[in-house]
């Protein structure tokens, strides 16, 4: 199989990945922090180390700043419900994924005012749009950092310049590029970073987490019981505990934590160089095609390897199903949960056939990708 569906979830997951699963069972297979036995004080250091090891990636001062969560959305759910007030105002882009896009909304319903900043049809965001929207309520801007259907990647760091001038947090969406884009909070003065384990950090489904910068408060979405402060009835105020009632998905965390190990060794640089040439080429290949619409920058400048497309008017799952049922391709379509996205480039109607690659992908299944659409094509019109 071609897979090239690495913006929902990378696949294949390198050999030291499973292995690190299959050894966190083995060895430290307890519950960490319950427990003064051996098992269960290992499972607590490999978490522990995890923490680390992400704070590392992200540049973050204070390992215990990082929170484990199930998933980006999760993360995105926590710190926009927990930190936005009735009678706060959001800034946000049309580009959003329903991560963060629902959740506000649901906000509205309590008080929360929400001004969704427009892009362009390529999902480009000026930042002078966001500088120009921000009122005296405004607490926050809530912005992913690189767009699931088009790939396009947002002026984080002018937008961290405009939240600090103006005294409101920036809350990012990295969950289509952490372990892809170099992220450092402090550098691009980010205050809430939510991130996804499964995507280009390569840990498994059910992994991702948040980091919430020192000064920004605010009440947890789960209490229960976190192995500390048995005592009390109250949720411990120290985090990560204050944010991780319950027991800890360690294995899924291990992974997690080895997949930034392995990115970190082979460089953020040589990644990202390597899958810009196949965008390169992917885009150089599709360009040749009068029948296909591409979505988006068209320039890996400016997007991370994810690419929408359309043939002429034909739907999108169908071109997808051929590609998977004949081709053995694996891809998306559809509105890939972001109909915002979809209205800003104008396909919400019958969305895109996307295309996203990972670092286990190579040149030749960009050109067998090519040949594919080359014969779909051929045969459909
Ligand atoms: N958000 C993931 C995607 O874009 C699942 O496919």
């Amino acid at each position: 199989m071609i897979y090239l569906d690495n913006a929902a979830t990378t696949w294949p997951k390198p050999d030291q990945i499973i292995e690190s699963f299959a050894d966190c069972i083995k060895n430290a297979g307890a519950n960490p922090g319950r427990g003064g036995h051996k098992m269960s004080l290992a499972a607590g250091r490999l978490i522990y180390k995890a923490r680390q090891t992400v704070a590392e990636l992200f540049n973050i001062d204070n390992p215990s700043r990082v929170v484990f969560t199930g998933s980006a959305t999760q993360a995105l759910n926590l710190v926009l419900k927990g930190f936005l007030k009735p009678g706060s105002h959001v800034v946000t882009s049309s580009m959003e994924h329903n991560a963060a896009a629902r959740p506000l909304h649901f906000l509205k319903k309590y008080g929360v005012e929400v001004s969704e900043v427009q892009c362009s049809p390529m999902g480009f965001l000026d930042p002078i749009d966001v500088e120009k929207a921000i009122k005296k309520n405004t607490t926050a801007i809530v912005l992913l950092h690189a767009s699931n259907v088009t790939g396009t990647i947002m002026p984080v760091e002018q937008l961290g310049k405009i939240a600090v001038n103006y005294g409101v947090k920036l809350i990012l969406d990295a969950a289509q590029t952490a372990g892809l884009l170099d992220i450092d909070v402090n550098k691009l003065n980010i205050d809430a970073l939510a991130f996804a384990g499964h995507k280009s950090l390569y840990g498994p489904q059910g992994t991702g987490g948040l980091f919430i910068r020192e000064g920004m408060e605010f009440v947890p979405l789960l209490q229960g019981g976190t192995g500390s402060k048995s005592e009390s009835l109250e949720q411990p105020v120290d985090l990560p505990d204050k944010f991780e009632s319950g027991t800890p998905n360690t294995p899924g965390i291990a992974c997690l934590a080895e997949g930034v190990r392995l990115i970190t060794e082979k460089g953020l640089e040589q990644i990202r160089r390597h899958e810009n040439l196949l965008l390169h080429r992917f885009l150089d290949g599709l360009k040749l095609f009068k029948e296909i619409e591409i979505y988006g920058p068209c320039d890996p400048m400016h997007q991370v390897p994810v690419v929408s497309l359309n043939i002429k008017d034909q739907d999108s799952s169908e071109i997808a199903f051929v590609l998977d049922s004949v081709f053995d391709i694996a891809c998306r379509s559809g509105l890939h949960c972001s109909p915002q996205a979809h209205k800003t480039i104008g396909t919400l109607e019958r969305g895109t056939v996307r295309f996203s690659f990972s670092m286990y992908n190579t040149i030749d299944d960009v050109d067998s990708t090519l040949n594919a659409l080359d014969k779909i094509i051929t045969e459909m019109f």
